[in-house]
């Protein structure tokens, strides 16, 4: 009887698999949840695309950035954005000929589009404090890291319609980072 019964149990996942497929295949209503309306996706759909049409109302300038940064960011970024705990956010090299490649992976200087910079720091930032920053806030920060990184002049206001403007100086020289597939190191084939 034991033995039946472990060979029994060896069996069960093949069983499972051989019966559940056809089962699961008819995929069976249960009757509960409903259509998301598109007010819901709206609302859940918050990222940004380069040409920042679902950017919110709202202006920042390099002035409200720091006194922002000050209270929300410096403690993990340091005063000026180069030291702390957390990454810097300031490029090393200045200077037209440096390449972009080899500003690493500050995001606010490599990234081809700056609406990936408000993006970012409108869903992932301040850590562990994500969502409490205002559209203003986020426009002014992005404006001032930007400006940091010689992207923008000191007098800058950034709002939806400048935005996706600015040019960043990565646009073309951008690549793809190649796509990563299970047992291929991390780090191989990177530019950085
Ligand atoms: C509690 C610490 C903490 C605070 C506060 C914080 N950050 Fe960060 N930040 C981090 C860490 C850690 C990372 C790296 C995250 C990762 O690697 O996924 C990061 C990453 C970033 C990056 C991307 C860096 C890169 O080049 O990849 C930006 C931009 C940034 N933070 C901006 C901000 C701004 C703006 C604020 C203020 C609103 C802020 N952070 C507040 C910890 C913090």
């Amino acid at each position: 009887m034991g033995a039946y019964t472990m060979r029994s149990l060896r069996l069960l996942p093949f069983l499972m698999l051989v019966g559940g497929g056809p089962a699961l295949a008819q995929s069976p209503t249960y009757g509960v949840g409903r259509t998301p309306s598109a007010e819901e996706i709206r609302a859940w759909d918050i990222s940004i695309s380069p040409t920042g049409e679902e950017l919110p109302p709202g202006r920042g300038t390099v002035t409200e950035g720091a006194r922002v940064y000050r209270l929300r960011c410096a403690r993990c970024h340091g005063a000026d954005g180069t030291e702390g705990r957390a990454p810097r956010l300031v490029k090393r090299e200045r200077g037209p000929d440096v390449h972009p490649w080899s500003l690493g992976r500050i995001l606010p200087i490599r990234s081809p589009y700056a609406t990936t910079v408000w993006d970012y720091i409108n869903r992932g930032m301040p850590l562990n404090r994500e969502g409490t920053l205002t559209a203003d806030e986020v426009y002014a920060l992005t404006a001032l890291l930007l400006y940091w990184n010689d992207v923008i002049a000191e007098d800058e206001v950034l709002d939806a319609q400048s935005l996706p403007m600015v040019e960043m100086p990565n646009r073309d020289a951008w690549a793809p980072l190649p796509d990563w597939k299970p047992g291929m190191p991390r780090l191989r084939g990177y530019p950085y």
